[in-house]
Formats: structure tokens, C-alpha cells, sequence
């Protein structure tokens, strides 16, 4: 049995409504209409869409906002931002905050018909492909949870790494992937026997030669997975060190993606402030002198700047200087 494919139109223009309800509704799609935004948050919060269509200038939610709700209670639905060629720049702005794909109005009815039957094929396999994703995220962090000594790691090097993306800027859709490729980064660990990850005194260079293959690990596992493609190269490269001295494949500077260099300096402190079955935590001030002295070394020096202002932020000092500034 053919599935049905629910459709959410949001437009202030009742003829915008009423032209895209027709030819849907022709085409056997499961359509709703709503006016504003306070009608569709309702619908949105209620019922699941395979696609949401919505207007970027409506008058109770900016663009970006809209596209956040939608993400957070659709997660899976396929989003198409519409906009009159007034607002074109706005429309073509919104995939930087996470929408699909744009349309510019008017729409010819016929044509939009042709383009939903693509749409609907995608967001299908979109879907089945975050499903899938989804599954993944579990296994990573029931992973995490699994020994005491790195319980909760994964999230806190996610927490760090998204607060340093946000520190430099990066947009919406580059936070996201940082944020799943934080979750995943590890994942590879999953091939690595016990008896190495978890040893309690100092490896051995053979047991050393194995655990730097959790990246490759890693990558193996989730290339199938077409979803994560831009979060896979963060995953394989975490272990990189700016002059080239990293694993796996010895990158230097600029060439390691910047989510690989945001992580790398998260996983870093994450893992000093820890305890380990070898060692107990370092404090933080000490975490943060090692942080400064691989600078450039290990490090990304923008990068390590951009966390020190988000420790200080946190109210976590980041030097021994009591005139330390603090940062708003
Ligand atoms: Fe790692």
C-alpha cells in the first residue's frame, strides 16, 4: 500500500493556501493549511509532516526561528521555505539555518506538482537515512555509558565543541555537524578490545597502534550512512595535530577540517578534566596550560583562543593573573 505523504503549507496569502491545497490534494497528498504561525507551531507540535513549505516573511516569526521549531518537533520533515522575489535573499539565507531547498513565488501549479513527486522520493530516503542516524547516536552514546571513566565524554566534548563553533561564528547547519560529529567521534572505539580501552596502567606501542585505529574504524562504519558525509571527515580527522604529527593521515594546519580542529581541542580538555583508569583528573587551570602550550603545535591557536573565552565566559579561569579580564 502506497504511503501518504502529509504536507504543511503556511502562508498568509489565502490564494497561496488555497492553489498549492488543489494540486496537492489532486495528486492523493494529505495537505493542512495554516495562516500564521502560532496556527502551524500547533499543528507542528500535534502531528509528524514529510514536507513543510512556509513562507519566510510571516508576520509572528522570523525565518530563522521558524526553521529552528520546525527542526525541533519535525524532525524528519523535509523543509522548503517559500518567498516573493522581494525577499529572495531571505529564502536563499534560510538553508544556511537548516531548510532543504526554496521556491520563489508565484509558484506555476503544475510545475510545483512535478517538483513535490521528486521531493517526496527524497525526503523519504532523507528520512530512512536519520532514522538510521538516529539509531547510530544511541550505540555512540550507550557506548559512553558503558565504563565509568567515560561516561558522559562524548556529550561534554559535544557541549564544548558547539560552544566553540558558536564562539567563532559558524553557521547554524556547520553547528549541527559539528554537534552529530561530536556524538560520533569515538564511535570507531566500538572495534577496540576492552582490555586496551579500558587498561588501567600505560599502554604498550602495540596496544597504542591499535587504539589510533578507532577514526579508520569509525569512518568504516558510518560511509554507509549518506546523511553523515559532512560529518564523517570530523570524525576521521579528530586525532589530526596541526604540524602534521596527528593520525590518521598526518594533515597539517588549515588542510584538517575546522570541526576536526574544534573537536580535537575539546576532546583534549574533556579528557584532561577527567579521570582515567591511569590517572586522576588535571585541574582546570592546568588543563588549560597544556591547552596553551601545544598551540600551534597540536592545536589550532584561533581555536584554543576561541575555548578560553568561552571558559572565562563560563567562569572558569584561564590564567594565574588575578587581573584577569573577564569576558561578556
Ligand atoms: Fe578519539
Amino acid at each position: 500500500m502506497k504511503e501518504s505523504t502529509y504536507i504543511l503549507v503556511v502562508d498568509d496569502e489565502q490564494l497561496v493556501l488555497d492553489s498549492f491545497s488543489e494540486a496537492f490534494v489532486q495528486e492523493g497528498y494529505q495537505v493542512t493549511k495554516a495562516k500564521n504561525w502560532s496556527q502551524a507551531n500547533r499543528y507542528l507540535k500535534t502531528y509528524q509532516y514529510n514536507i513543510i513549505i512556509a513562507d519566510v516573511r510571516l508576520p509572528d516569526v522570523g525565518c530563522q526561528e521558524m526553521i529552528e521549531d520546525i527542526k525541533e518537533q519535525n524532525k524528519y520533515a523535509y523543509i522548503i521555505t517559500s518567498a516573493g522575489f522581494a525577499d529572495i535573499d531571505t529564502a536563499m539565507d534560510s538553508l544556511q539555518h537548516g531548510a532543504h531547498d526554496y521556491m520563489s513565488k508565484p509558484f506555476d501549479p503544475s510545475g510545483i506538482v512535478t517538483t513535490m513527486r521528486k521531493i517526496v522520493d527524497k525526503q523519504r530516503l532523507q528520512a530512512d537515512n536519520l532514522q538510521l542516524f538516529d539509531t547510530i547516536k544511541v550505540l555512540a552514546l550507550a557506548l559512553d555509558a558503558r565504563d565509568h571513566y567515560t561516561h558522559g565524554h562524548s556529550q561534554q566534548v559535544t557541549e564544548y565543541a558547539v560552544d566553540i563553533a558558536r564562539e567563532i561564528g559558524l553557521s547554524f547547519k556547520e553547528i549541527n555537524i559539528i554537534r552529530d560529529a561530536g556524538i560520533l567521534h569515538d564511535i570507531g572505539k566500538i572495534g577496540i578490545a576492552d582490555a586496551i580501552l579500558l587498561k588501567p596502567g600505560r599502554l604498550t606501542q602495540e596496544e597504542y597502534i591499535q587504539i589510533k585505529k578507532h577514526p579508520v574504524i569509525g569512518k568504516k562504519i558510518l560511509d554507509p550512512v549518506n546523511c553523515l558525509a559532512d560529518n564523517i571527515p570530523l570524525i576521521y580527522h579528530h586525532h589530526e595535530r596541526i604540524d602534521g604529527q596527528g593520525y590518521p593521515d598526518g594533515l597539517t594546519g588549515d588542510n584538517i577540517p575546522l570541526g576536526a580542529r574544534i573537536l580535537s581541542v575539546a576532546d583534549a580538555y574533556q579528557a584532561m578534566t577527567s579521570d582515567r583508569p591511569y590517572r586522576k583528573s588535571l585541574p582546570a587551570l592546568i588543563a588549560i596550560e597544556e591547552l596553551k602550550r601545544f598551540k600551534g603545535r597540536q592545536f589550532d591557536p584561533d581555536i584554543v583562543d576561541a575555548f578560553l573565552r568561552v571558559l572565562r565566559r563560563m567562569g572558569i579561569k584561564t590564567t594565574n593573573n588575578t587581573a584577569e579580564a573577564p569576558v561578556t
